[in-house]
């Protein structure tokens, strides 16, 4: 007898999928392509409109359209970094014009947004880094709390993934929460479900897929590039011109740049907008010495390029065997 393949859990009813796989959205790098086909796979996938700032690259009121149309009829959501959406909150009108399953709000205040999301028939999805701001999100109205780890690739915080979660689990119950930071198998998602979670939210191991945006300079950087050669910086974003609140910091492959510039944020401000010219030059050339390529820990775990639909479903049936085949007690 076949193991049955799909893994229900409060996650998946809550969205009406069949997987617990959620699709980070990941700035610059998950459009609507890659968004589109997660969902096919019976995970949901999720816009990464990140600044909603067209200066950063991308974000614009007819990108996140646009994106949204690249998904075809597949219901997809999207995600904004709270902070800067305070900024431009019109983007989020736009948003919910294209009536997203979900819409994930990470690093601030969701109080602003929350009503809004639900009222519109959005799923409210919260990314957090500490309990204190898990229990905060869950108060105020998260449906789904992302409790997400250092090993995150991106922006994030200190606190590791295996004692987050479950702790996050019972914070903020019966509110469910998805697993983020360091998941790239079906080992790591069968972990993520072990440890109380309804599901995993995935960024790094997406990257890896012909869907995803981004120069293919740093896809070929993304796979020959492991967990030890990451580090969190500010230096990235210090280069664009972007200031990040406290405590909050970016997982990226380490490259020369950062070699040159990592912990010398005020030297490397002095350099103005030159430096910012050519940083984004670099950024579009794909030139990854100097451009960013935020990804995680979860690096290891890349040898190849599958579809994002094929992977969906690789990493359900590595978790559903890893599950079945798990030491039993006695
Ligand atoms: C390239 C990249 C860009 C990201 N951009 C965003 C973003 O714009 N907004 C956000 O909430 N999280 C962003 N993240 C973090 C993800 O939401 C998620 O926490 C992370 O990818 C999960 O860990 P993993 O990368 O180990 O799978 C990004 C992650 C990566 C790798």
């Amino acid at each position: 007898m076949p193991e049955p393949r799909k893994l229900s859990t409060p996650i998946t009813r809550l969205l009406g999928i069949d997987h617990p796989v959620l699709l980070a959205p990941m700035g610059g790098v998950a459009g609507g392509a890659l968004a589109g086909a997660v969902t096919a796979g019976g995970g949901l996938g999720l816009i990464g409109a990140g600044y909603a700032d067209p200066a950063v690259g991308w974000g614009s009121d007819d990108w996140i359209r646009r994106e949204f149309e690249k998904a075809g009829d597949r219901a997809v959501g999207i995600g904004f970094i709270t902070w800067a959406l305070d900024k431009r909150p019109a983007a989020l009108d736009v948003a919910l014009e294209m009536a997203p399953r979900a819409v994930m709000l990470s690093f601030g205040d969701i109080a602003p947004f929350a009503a809004k999301i639900r009222d519109a028939g959005a799923v409210l999805i919260c990314q957090v880094q500490t309990l204190k701001d898990a229990r905060e999100a869950a108060a105020k109205g998260a449906q789904i709390v992302v409790a997400q780890g250092t090993e995150a690739g991106g922006h994030g915080a200190d606190r590791a993934t295996l004692p987050l979660v479950p702790a996050v689990v019972d914070a903020v119950s019966p509110v469910p929460v998805a697993a983020a930071g360091g998941i790239a198998d079906g080992r790591g998602l069968a972990a993520a479900l072990m440890l109380g979670a309804g599901g995993a939210m995935i960024g790094t191991r997406f990257w890896a897929t012909p869907e995803a945006l981004g120069h293919a300079n740093q896809k070929a950087l993304i796979e020959r590039s492991g967990g030890d050669d990451t580090l969190r910086t500010r230096v990235f974003d210090t280069a664009r011109g972007i200031v990040w609140p406290e405590p909050w910091t970016g997982r990226a492959i380490r490259n020369a740049f950062a070699g040159t510039w990592h912990g010398r944020d005020d030297a490397l401000r002095a350099e103005g907008a030159a430096m910012r010219e050519r940083f984004f030059a670099a950024q579009r050339d794909g030139d990854t010495d100097m451009a960013v390529t935020f990804a995680g820990e979860g690096l290891d775990l890349i040898a190849n390029r599958p579809g994002a639909a094929d992977l969906v479903e690789r990493i359900v049936d590595e978790a559903v065997q890893a599950l079945a085949t798990a030491p039993r007690p006695g």
